[in-house]
């Protein structure tokens, strides 16, 4: 199989092929920028978007008619071993925190996995009426993910996940979507207002308010249960945007607000107002335990309209 590998290959030199072959006339070109890190500039009939080598990223989404969906830090990194603070990072295979076998922390790992800030391969790129599709894929000796992503009047990520061992695992997943909105303190999320959450702030876990979320404080909420669609309503951007999935039992919703926001160095002081995180995830109680060989897919599907 032919595939892309910018550095660090184990393959053969005849096996790497450029980016450029990969490419689709009036629909996708390659860049690379000035630290290696390739990225994949779609515009076709449908939206103008970007994607990353670094990490299997979604960093642009635009439909057109409509401003860019995802949000990305001013702030942001785009540096090998470095995650991008905004777009669509990929958590995987654990979420938050590493763990060790006896449920401790584990400082010597990185947040929420290895693969965010990993280059990832290239696999194939196509266009049809539908859109422009790419998949990105990743492998370690445990597992391979695949990220193939369409880009069209909707953005549409699959995300499969192969156990590589030849024991039974555990997985936990998120895509880590940070969407760009008017203004936080105005905005609802619909959806979610009758799946218990734990509240990663106190530990503390709560049912349902029967309420949708508003935001006027740090809010880092895992909510655990299947849930078909959750509504971002933004009065200021007047738009609803959908995020429908299949494959998740888990939905992140997150704002680090003030204090955090301060110390994080890749996120400006100022931003959080801009943001909000809804990630569809796979994580503790709905983690995803795959035998020898199995798979799974997590899918998500997020298209917008106006008020
Ligand atoms: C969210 C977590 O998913 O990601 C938060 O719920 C965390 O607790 C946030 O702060 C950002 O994490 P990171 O590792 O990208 O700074």
């Amino acid at each position: 199989m032919k595939l892309y590998q910018a550095v660090y290959t184990q393959l053969e030199p005849e096996d790497i092929v450029s980016l450029e072959s990969f490419e689709i006339a009036s629909a996708l070109k390659f860049e690379t920028n000035d630290k290696g890190v390739p990225f994949g500039i779609v515009d076709n009939d449908d939206c103008q978007a970007k994607f990353s080598l670094l990490g299997g990223h979604v960093c642009d989404y635009t439909p057109r008619g409509s401003e860019p969906l995802l949000f990305v830090s001013d702030s942001s990194n785009y540096a090998l071993g470095k995650a991008i603070r905004g777009g669509i990072p990929v958590c995987f295979p654990w979420f938050g925190p590493a763990k060790d076998a006896d449920g401790q922390t584990d400082e010597t790992k990185p947040a929420h996995g290895i693969v965010r800030t990993q280059l990832w391969e290239l696999l194939a790129t196509n266009h049809t009426n539908a859109g422009t599709e790419v998949s990105l894929a990743f492998q370690h000796a445990d597992f391979r993910v695949t990220n193939t992503v369409r880009f069209g009047n909707t953005l549409n990520l699959d995300f499969t996940i192969e156990n590589l061992q030849d024991s039974e695992q555990r997985f936990e997943l998120a895509l880590h979507t940070y969407f760009s909105v008017g203004d936080a303190t105005q905005i609802e999320i619909r959806g979610l207002e009758h799946t218990p959450f734990l509240d990663q702030l106190t530990g503390e876990t709560h049912q349902g308010s029967g309420l949708p979320i508003r935001f006027s404080e740090e809010t880092d909420r895992i909510y655990q249960g299947v849930v078909e669609a959750v509504k971002l309503h933004d009065p200021t951007k007047n738009r609803s945007t959908s995020v429908r999935s299949s494959g998740s039992g888990s939905t992140v919703i997150w704002n680090p607000w003030i204090a955090k926001s301060k110390r994080m160095a890749d996120f400006g002081d100022t931003e959080y107002p801009r943001m909000v995180c809804i990630e569809t995830a796979n994580i503790g109680e709905n983690s995803i335990n795959l035998t020898a060989g199995e798979s799974h897919t997590t899918e998500v599907s997020i298209s917008t309209c106006e008020l």
